[in-house]
């Protein structure tokens, strides 16, 4: 065949370059491999193998990736042939050499093609790996039986049980990698195909023909089971909860025990076990909400094509904890910040906290020492709002009073050039009233981080009545750069997250007054999946932050019950770890927590004279089911009232500000897998014997029974 004869079968093609026959594939935007990628692969190998022509063939992706993974759409529908780990035995029989030409992010079943192929070149900062346990499944074509042969069991378990990928670099030293090539930023796609090609004819010319991974050993030593013992219990506690890592390790140990063949079968079965299990199904709902949230909806997206507001510079008002990690977020991706505080002395203090912060970094081989002077020199403190004039932006971090923001909003209008964006990241006020102290509430917005602002995922960007689609859109755009999950919300108390978590914490505060204990209540919010319990989290963050405005919130009026229990401990001083006691003790060295029986007496003392009967005989499936079905329904209200616009956006930000346990997709796809009827009968039982103020089933629940929706997908 000549190159003129090219054989298209879209998305793949074929194309002869001398004695080499080059698959490209072309399948935007990540080169996933959908059910046409595989045929179009079946397709060109056969005519490449049929093609006397052809002396070796080169695998090779057009875009900005090499192949990142299987189509991860195509789970949950009806599989149709070929299946990958058939196409994927056609290249490692292939009786000619075959090389792949690595670039981008080889995840997967990407890094599964790339195995079967029998070299591989790769330009120098490829990322390679097998993220299927993020996804709650395993490899399934192959990975857990080929990648022990090149690269060894310790790294195959590492790569696999962990799903992190390295770089081609790092691959290379373990011989997954054949060749490296330098990135050349002027045209790296085509030099890396010319580099493959003149590989393929260097393998060619040195005669070295065809190297299966398939047929490689394994090299393993006596000490091999107790390797696989270590990894599963380090396992058990890395991801607590989580099926598919398990069944990964019990998939490499039968590359170890079975021929190559049988082990491959084992492992395509424990693959459909896990793609069939509900907890890929939520992690799949999660990858996907994630995504989602980054796409505004229709209602915040009315004007197609608005152009983006420049952010170049940007200022953060306060730097305590707060405002000093969202300065580090900005200088993390380059920008400069102005970080303003009111006095010298407290600037001194927030930017040298900042720098033991970027030290921790540092230390933990997170950025290097270049980097770490380049980030700070990049926040420049002041205490002196004229030196705000240029910003584009400005996020305040200050006190969470109104008239504190307000006085602050009034003062940034004066002095920011008009268009600058003006973004408050306050956890509970109106922003609606902060946005009327100026005379710009079209550019007022809240971006609502959390703490530590540089390392959660998580931002809530809060449009307020009258901020624009240009500044929305700005910001949200802004928070992708960060690095951060985005979700759009609207204004309400505590917005989504937090509105949500005071009913999660509503619960929990009752359930002390009822007689259960807090290690009862953390221990069993952690078994069911939780990272902390609420209590722990509450010591670690200050039971004093939220205790001002629960003293403000009207509910107080109505429910002298409503978080009495961590009024309570502020009022005895236990502020939680700052003060060395809270709802529990701290160890002053350890910093660990210690159960504080004396903690149970203030709160029989208070249920007495509250007239809340206590029970000794609380349930774990009680303190979860109260703590979660509360959130269940609260977000239900929520999707009502458009304060989120849809359930999986709810579910990012749980994922990624709350520690809501991965595997169960978060609390809107939760609800579906215990099932609807169930949540609304819970609901009313907790109506009947607690406190119906709160316990009101969600009209949407409601609705949902009768139509046999999902909440997950409103
Ligand atoms: N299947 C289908 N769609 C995918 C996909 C996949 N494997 N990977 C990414 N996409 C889609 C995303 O949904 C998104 O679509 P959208 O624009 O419509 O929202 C688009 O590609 C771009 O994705 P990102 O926004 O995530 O782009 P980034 O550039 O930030 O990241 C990436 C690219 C690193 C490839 C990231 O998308 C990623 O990690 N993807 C998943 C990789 C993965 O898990 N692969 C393994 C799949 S399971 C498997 O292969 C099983 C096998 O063993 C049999």
């Amino acid at each position: 065949m000549n190159p003129s004869q090219s054989n298209k079968i879209a998305p793949v093609t074929l194309l002869n370059r001398g004695s080499i026959a080059v698959i490209s594939i072309e399948n935007a935007p990540v080169n996933a491999l959908s059910h046409a990628v595989r045929e179009g692969i079946v397709s060109c190998l056969k005519a490449a193998e049929k093609d006397n022509g052809v002396k070796a063939i080169v695998v090779s992706c057009v875009g900005s990736t090499f192949i990142a993974g299987a189509d991860i759409s195509e789970f949950g529908q009806p599989a149709l042939e070929p299946h990958l780990p058939d196409v994927l035995a056609q290249l490692d029989r292939c009786s000619k050499p075959i090389i792949a030409a690595l670039f981008g992010t080889v995840l997967g079943g990407g890094f599964e093609v790339a195995l079967s192929c029998h070299y591989r070149v790769a330009l120098t900062h490829t990322k390679l790996g097998l993220p299927e346990v993020t996804l709650g499944l395993i490899p399934g074509a192959g990975g857990t039986q080929l990648l022990p042969r090149l690269a060894g069991l310790e790294m195959a378990l590492e790569m696999i049980t962990l799903g992190k990928p390295h770089t081609a670099k790092k691959l290379f030293d373990h011989g997954v990698i054949d060749l490296l090539v330098e990135e050349d930023s002027s045209l790296a796609e085509g030099s890396l195909l010319k580099q493959a090609i003149l590989f393929a004819y260097t393998i060619l010319d040195t005669g070295q023909g065809v190297r299966r991974v398939s047929q490689m050993n394994i090299e393993t030593s006596d000490s091999h089971v107790e390797l696989f013992d270590q990894w599963r219990k380090k396992i058990a506690k890395k991801a607590r909860g989580q099926k598919a890592p398990q069944c990964a390790i019990d998939a490499i140990e039968n590359a170890v025990l079975l021929p190559f063949e049988e082990g491959k079968k084992c492992e395509r079965d424990l693959f459909i076990k896990c793609r069939d299990s509900s907890q890929s199904t939520a992690m799949r709902h999660a990858f996907f909400a994630e995504r989602r949230a980054a796409k505004l909806p229709e209602c915040y997206d009315k004007t197609q094509n608005t152009p983006l507001l420049p952010i170049k510079q940007v200022a953060v008002i306060g730097a305590g904890t707060m405002g000093g990690g969202i300065a580090m977020c900005f200088a993390n991706v380059g920008l400069s910040v102005k970080l303003l505080e009111m006095s010298e002395d407290n600037l001194a203090r927030g930017l040298s906290a900042i720098r033991t912060r970027f030290d921790q970094a540092l230390s933990r081989g997170l950025i290097n020492e270049v980097q770490l002077e380049q980030r700070m020199s990049l926040i420049v403190g002041t205490c002196d709002y004229e030196d705000l004039a240029d910003v584009d932006l400005v996020v305040e971090a200050a006190f969470e009073t109104m008239a504190v923001k307000q006085q602050i909003f009034s003062t940034l209008d004066q002095v920011c050039k008009v268009d600058a964006i003006l973004a408050t990241n306050t956890s509970y006020l109106d922003i609606d009233e902060i946005a009327q102290s100026t005379s710009r509430s079209h550019k007022v917005l809240g971006m609502h981080f959390f703490t530590p602002a540089n390392i959660m995922k998580l931002l809530e960007v809060v449009c307020a009545d009258d901020t624009d689609e240009q500044t929305l859109k700005t910001v949200m755009a802004l928070g992708k750069k960060l690095g951060k999950v985005s979700v759009a919300v609207g204004v309400c108390y505590g917005f989504v997250g937090n509105r949500m978590y005071s009913c999660y914490g509503r619960e929990a505060n009752m359930l002390l007054l009822e007689g259960a204990s807090p290690d009862q209540i953390d221990t069993a919010m952690r078994n069911w999946g939780m990272a902390m319990g609420p209590l722990a989290v509450n010591d670690m963050s200050g039971i004093d932050i939220a205790y001002k405005a629960r003293q403000e919130n009207a509910i107080l009026k109505q429910d002298p019950l409503y978080f009495r229990a961590s009024d309570l401990m502020v009022e005895a001083g236990r502020l939680g770890q700052k003060t060395g006691m809270g709802f529990y003790r701290y160890d002053s060295d350890t910093k660990k927590p210690q159960i504080d029986e004396s903690v149970l007496v203030v709160f029989a003392k208070e249920a007495l004279k509250l007239g809340v009967l206590q029970r000794h005989n609380i349930s774990q499936e009680e303190i979860q089911n109260r703590l979660v079905f509360a959130l269940i329904n609260e977000g239900a209200r929520i999707l009502s009232e458009g304060i989120a616009t849809r359930a999986s956006d709810i579910d990012a930000i749980w994922l990624n500000g709350y520690g809501f346990p991965r595997h169960l997709g978060g609390p809107m796809c939760y609800a579906d897998e215990v099932g609807i009827d169930k949540v609304v009968a819970g609901i009313k039982v907790y109506q009947e014997q607690g406190n119906g103020l709160y316990w009101h089933t969600a009209e949407l629940l409601e609705r949902l029974i009768i139509s046999r929706g999902k909440l997950s997908q409103q």
